[in-house]
């Protein structure tokens, strides 16, 4: 009977004034727009120049709306600028306030521009400059992994697949493989910087204006390579979000691989390397421990930065040309991503630089488990030419031996190993060593300490110009 009322009781108390204040609710986009304030101004300011120079607006009201935009700017950055949830979003925050400062003038700066195109170009503006964020920090993780892999380019450790001990490798190669990682991540990160160099500004609304702009001016003022070219696609793509968090969720997962190694290898049972006091905590109930809690934290906020893009694809995939208000949830994605991403590539360079690395405990673990059979056969291959598969076979009989008699494989007599192969001479002792067989695997990018050290030397070169 009572529907009306009872519907209203529903919304509940702090829906106090009813449907508009839950239109208001989730409409409003400024807590986290606000964001983009210093990237709101810097657009309308080049758009007024603009509008200025093609003689749409006067020289004097353009001066106006310059110089109220920089008190405004100010007036956020001192935090004396009131934001208003009626007001909705940033590009009304500030032209409200535009109004109140300059009068009518205020008026004259959204003429050839809609909030569609404005918001395209505050967003990609604000991604932009993250981008160049993270390719420092990226080149900051990948020197900090340089500077480890000269230090330890002969520390000789277990090179694992499957997680068991498989061949012996150096800590400078291991090393070396995460600046491969990292490097990848860079040149993704300067891709997607020049295919989101173009600026939606002056589509408009969606189908472009019949005021005489110049895009291109605008463009250049802003620091963009180009206008976009199609007035439709400027407001409704998101492609460059998209992309950021994509590079940021592949950037994540290698952080993540990386954090899951640290905790690994800071276990009491490999005990590889031990992280400084700044990067682990104590335990409250237990003395003994020593948390690797940064890198859990690199690990766990991974899953985080993989949402925000799983979240953004989800939102745009629904989407018909061209705008729609679904796109506002953009922003508060792509801002995570970053400030997340940001903190866990600052966090793993200082893990990265300050580990101790226990180089004893690694050439001990590298050592075990019958690390250089591969070298065996390989011995058997290059010295008797017997075909790969036989010497395989002759290997796992001497490893069966060596588990029999509960030595390495370079501890078995040459007598031992004479009896599964008469063939072999003493000369095999020279590759069952851990750090013979390290040395032998000079084939290009192998782990051979000569051969890493050139790798460092290639890419110390590359990142120089990257
Ligand atoms: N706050 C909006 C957003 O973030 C700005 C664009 C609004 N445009 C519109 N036609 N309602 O997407």
């Amino acid at each position: 009977m009572n529907d009306k009322k009872a519907s209203n009781q529903m919304w509940g108390g702090r829906f106090a004034s009813g449907p508009a204040a839950i239109m208001e609710a989730i409409n409003a986009s400024i807590s986290f727009d606000r964001k983009l304030y210093a990237q709101d101004i810097r657009g309308s300011i080049a758009h007024s120049q603009m509008l200025a120079q093609t003689g749409i607006i006067s020289a004097a009201d353009q001066e106006k709306i310059t110089h109220g935009l920089n008190t405004i700017l100010a007036e956020i950055e001192t935090g004396t600028f009131e934001f208003s949830t009626r007001l909705e979003d940033i590009h009304m925050n500030v032209e409200a306030r535009l109004a109140d400062l300059i009068g009518p003038a205020a008026g004259r700066l959204h003429t050839a521009r809609s909030r569609n195109d404005q918001v395209a170009v505050d967003l990609r503006l604000w991604v932009k400059d993250e981008c160049f964020r993270v390719a420092e920090a990226l080149k900051g993780l990948i020197t900090a992994f340089l500077d480890r892999a000269e230090e330890h380019a002969a520390t000789v450790m277990p090179g694992f697949t499957h997680m068991q001990a498989a061949q012996p490798v150096t800590f400078g190669h291991h090393c070396m493989a995460y600046v491969e990682m990292f490097a990848r991540d860079l040149s993704r990160v300067r891709d997607a910087i020049e295919r989101m160099d173009e600026s939606p500004l002056g589509a408009a609304a969606l189908a472009g204006t019949s005021f005489p702009i110049d895009r291109h001016q605008t463009a250049k003022a802003l620091g963009f390579r180009e206008p976009m070219r199609n007035s439709l696609d400027s407001v409704s793509d998101r492609d460059f979000a998209l992309e950021f968090l994509g590079l940021a969720a592949i950037c994540a997962t290698h952080l993540s691989r990386l954090a899951e190694e640290i905790i690994i290898w800071s276990t009491p049972q490999f005990g590889f390397v031990r992280l400084s006091d700044s990067f682990s905590t104590g335990s409250s109930i237990m003395p003994q421990k020593k948390n690797p809690d940064a890198a859990e934290l690199v690990r766990g906020k991974t899953g985080r930065v993989t949402g925000h893009l799983v979240g953004l694809l989800t939102v745009m995939k629904g989407m018909p040309l061209t705008y729609g208000k679904d796109m506002q949830e953009d922003k508060e994605s792509v801002f995570d991503a970053a400030e997340t991403l940001d903190l866990m590539l600052a966090a793993m360079t200082g893990m990265v630089r300050d580990m101790t690395v226990n180089t004893a405990a690694m050439k001990k673990a590298a050592g075990a488990g019958y690390s250089t059979a591969t070298d065996l056969a390989d011995w058997l291959v290059r010295t008797l030419g017997l075909p790969f598969r036989e010497a395989h076979h002759i290997t796992g009989r001497a490893v069966a031996l060596a588990e029999d008699k509960k030595v390495g494989l370079d501890r078995l007599s040459l007598e031992d190993l004479q009896s599964i192969h008469p063939g072999i001479s003493a000369d095999v002792f020279s590759v069952l060593a851990v750090q013979n067989s390290v040395k032998s695997r000079t084939s290009f990018g192998g782990t051979a300490p000569s051969e890493v050290r050139k790798q460092i030397r290639y890419w110390k070169k590359r990142l120089a110009k990257a």
